[in-house]
């Protein structure tokens, strides 16, 4: 991030979480796994979250996603709680505000790594045409150009998840959140992807919410926060708040 946009992002705030608890009922016990947690996510910003397996980054990047209804507390966008909402709002929050990519790339095998990327477009009834133009356009960006009518089965898990995250970039959301998205890629691909998501990051104000449980991408990225007890704390900030 330049440091014209730093600055211009210093107060801006996308998504923030507020007093969010969130737990799981088993049969033997409950869960509490967020327990009044708050986090801002910068417009503009690659915020890394870090913590020990099982600690709960996915369940908080649910519920930042408007995947996971939180038990208490509030998700603000744009100034509104997410889950407090009409009927459809959650739908279409996350369907056009938001984009995912999971550690697992969560691409559907019969379908070219083009149809794949284009798929969150049609789901959304937009035009064909025009989610193929930019499909293929993001497709480009991520390096993808010359595997574009490939099935995944063809590709790298590198270039899996290249095509993951056009996909994620489909329905230009505010917001690209990312589960491990590195967790099974080697170094080298782990690498290229980072380096992918801060030129993203540069050329289109991209804000990013990247989960690791890896040292080497946390070093990577413009600010660290760490879930330890349910609550987020800072351990690493290139960003004056
Ligand atoms: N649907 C569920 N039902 C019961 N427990 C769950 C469920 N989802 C997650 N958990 C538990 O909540 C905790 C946090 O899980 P998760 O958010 O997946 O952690 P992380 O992504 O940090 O590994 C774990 O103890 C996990 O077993
Ligand atoms: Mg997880």
């Amino acid at each position: 991030m330049s440091d014209l946009n730093l600055a211009a992002s210093e107060q801006k705030c996308l998504i923030e979480a507020v007093d969010v608890d969130k737990s799981y009922s088993t049969p033997r016990e409950v869960i509490h796994v967020l327990t009044q947690a708050n986090l801002k996510v910068l417009s503009g910003e690659v915020l890394g979250i870090v913590g020990a397996s099982g600690v709960g980054k996915s369940t908080l990047l649910h519920v930042l996603g408007g995947l996971d209804k939180p038990m208490a507390g509030s998700i603000l966008f744009q100034g509104k709680d997410i889950y407090k909402q009409s009927n459809g709002y959650l739908e279409n929050f996350r369907n056009g505000h938001i984009g995912f990519v999971f550690q697992f790339f969560n691409l559907l095998p019969d379908f070219t790594a083009l149809e794949n990327a284009m798929l969150p477009a049609l789901i959304r009834n937009q035009d064909s045409h025009l989610a193929k133009e930019r499909a293929e356009y993001l497709l480009c960006e991520v390096g993808m150009k010359d595997r574009m009518h490939h099935k995944p089965s063809e590709l790298s898990g590198g270039e899996s998840q290249r095509v993951a995250l056009a996909r994620g970039l489909i329905n230009q959301p505010d917001l690209l959140l990312a589960d491990e998205p590195t967790g099974n890629l080697d170094n080298h691909a782990s690498d290229q992807l980072i380096e992918l998501i801060r030129k993203l990051n540069q050329e289109f104000d991209q804000t990013f919410v990247i989960v690791t449980h890896s040292q080497r991408v946390a070093g990577q990225l413009d600010r660290v926060v760490e879930l330890v007890d349910g609550k987020l704390s800072a351990i690493r900030q290139n960003l004056v708040l």
